[in-house]
C-alpha cells in the first residue's frame, strides 16, 4: 500500500506502508514531519490529524473509508487545526485493509 503525505508547504512524500500499519504509525516510522501520534494510536490525542484528499485514486466519498467511530468523532472535535469534512485521525486508517493508496494533507499544526 502507498501513502502520500503532503506537507503544509505542499511537498508530497510517498511511502510504501506495511500492510496493517496506520497512516500515523507509517509517518512516525519513516520520519515524516507533521504527525505526532501522542497517544500511540488509541484515538485519544488528536495529534495524528490528517486531511484525506484521495483514496485509491478517487475522491474520499462517504463509504470509501471505514466510518468514523464515536471516539474518533469526539477527538476530531479537539484537533489543533480546525476540523474539516475530510478530517480523519491517521491512527484509525490502516494500510491494506482500509485503503491501498491514499493521499493525506498534513495540518498546519497538531498541538
Ligand atoms: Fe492519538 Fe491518533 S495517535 S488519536
Amino acid at each position: 500500500p502507498k501513502i502520500t503525505y503532503v506537507a503544509k508547504d505542499g511537498t508530497p512524500v510517498e511511502i510504501t506502508a506495511e500492510p496493517g500499519q496506520s497512516v500515523m504509525r507509517t509517518a512516525i516510522l519513516n520520519g515524516v514531519d507533521g504527525i505526532v501520534g501522542e497517544c500511540g494510536g488509541q484515538a485519544m490525542c488528536a495529534t495524528c490529524h490528517v486531511f484525506v484528499e484521495q483514496v485509491n485514486g478517487g475522491a474520499p466519498d462517504p463509504g470509501v473509508l471505514p466510518e468514523i467511530s464515536d471516539d474518533e468523532d469526539e477527538m476530531l472535535d479537539c484537533t489543533a487545526d480546525p476540523r474539516q469534512p475530510i478530517s480523519r485521525l491517521g491512527c484509525q486508517l490502516k494500510a491494506g485493509t482500509d485503503f491501498n493508496d491514499i493521499i493525506v494533507r498534513l495540518p498546519e499544526t497538531q498541538v
